[in-house]
């Protein structure tokens, strides 16, 4: 991805890299997330187990996530052959196209496991190497909000928009950009103990210099409320590219800009988002803030 995060206007509307139908690609991972968002929701079993652990004890999946990502998985096959395909489950592979498919089956998994409604479908179509930050770039992509039934999606160049039932699609624009004081700020944290303990000795820092922190449980969504102006912005660390590589894109075509820590590509050591000035506000504070962190073995990674 290019330094500082921002999409450039593709060189003719519609078209990508390699002459790519990016309207297409948009289309298609909106209706992909769109079933799979569905199936999520409508063949949830009675009884919700988590089928097996990762990262920690606490970093679950569930039957529902490997459903739902083999769904998308055989949809983009059977749309697009040649592609790759990189999930946060297991199940990928490598394409003859110069596109991959990064998708996040759910965001937001316990959310979903306690019937918290906000987890997502997040579906990325990505060019260059996912799994090398820096090294790539989404060029379409769409987060269906599950329970909610919105849709977000976006194409390079082609704006920012979200779908509501009963509403027309409706344009996205990041907030104004308030002062670093009076923002709304998303965050996460992640399963594992010993990265938690970084995260919240940066939130310390940074807490008493905001309005307020929001905790939503899904990182695409929070992105996409920051493309919407619904928080004003959002900073974590320990994100993979499934988790942003879809809102990304929207939240980026809806004028806000997305980087790393030092103002480079974000990668798992940090993520910032926000409109133009208020991103690089907030950027600089976590910055800060990390630097007087204590360094656990986390901060050393
Ligand atoms: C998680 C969510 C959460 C974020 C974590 C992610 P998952 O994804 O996006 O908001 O704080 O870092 O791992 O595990 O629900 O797909
Ligand atoms: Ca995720």
């Amino acid at each position: 991805m290019r330094p500082g995060g921002q999409l450039p206007a593709p060189e003719r509307a519609g078209s990508g890299p390699a002459g790519l139908d990016l309207p297409g690609l948009e289309a298609l991972a909106a209706e992909v997330a769109s079933e799979a968002a569905r199936l999520v929701v409508e063949e949830r079993p009675a009884r919700l187990d988590v089928a097996r652990t990762k990262s920690s004890a606490t970093d679950v999946v569930t039957v529902m996530d490997q459903r739902s990502q083999d769904l998308l998985r055989a949809r983009l096959r059977a749309a697009r052959p040649d592609d790759g395909f990189l999930g946060e489950e297991e199940g990928g592979r490598a394409g003859a196209s110069p596109v991959t498919w990064v998708v996040d089956p759910i965001d937001g998994t316990v959310n979903y496991l306690y019937g918290i409604p906000s987890y997502a479908v997040s579906v990325a179509a990505v060019v260059g190497d996912p799994s090398v930050p820096g090294a790539w770039e989404t060029v379409a992509g769409a987060v269906a909000g599950a329970a909610t039934g919105e849709l977000f999606r976006a194409h390079r160049g082609g704006g920012a928009w979200v779908e509501r039932a009963g509403a027309p699609p409706a344009r996205l624009q990041v907030g104004a950009g308030s002062e670093l004081a009076q923002a709304l700020v998303g965050t996460g944290f992640g399963y594992e103990a010993h990265v938690r303990e970084w995260q919240a000795a940066v939130l310390l820092r940074v807490l008493p210099s905001i309005r307020d922190i929001r905790r939503i449980g899904s990182a695409a969504l929070d992105l996409c409320a920051v493309a919407e102006g619904a928080l004003d912005a959002y900073f974590e660390r320990g994100l993979h590219a499934w988790d942003l590589a879809a809102a990304w894109l929207v939240l980026a075509e809806a004028g806000g800009v997305v980087t790393g820590l030092a103002g480079g590509p974000p990668d798992w050591s940090m993520v910032v988002a926000g409109p133009p000035d208020l991103q690089e506000r907030l950027r600089s504070l976590v910055a800060e803030a990390a630097a007087q962190a204590p360094r656990t073995r986390q901060a050393a990674e």
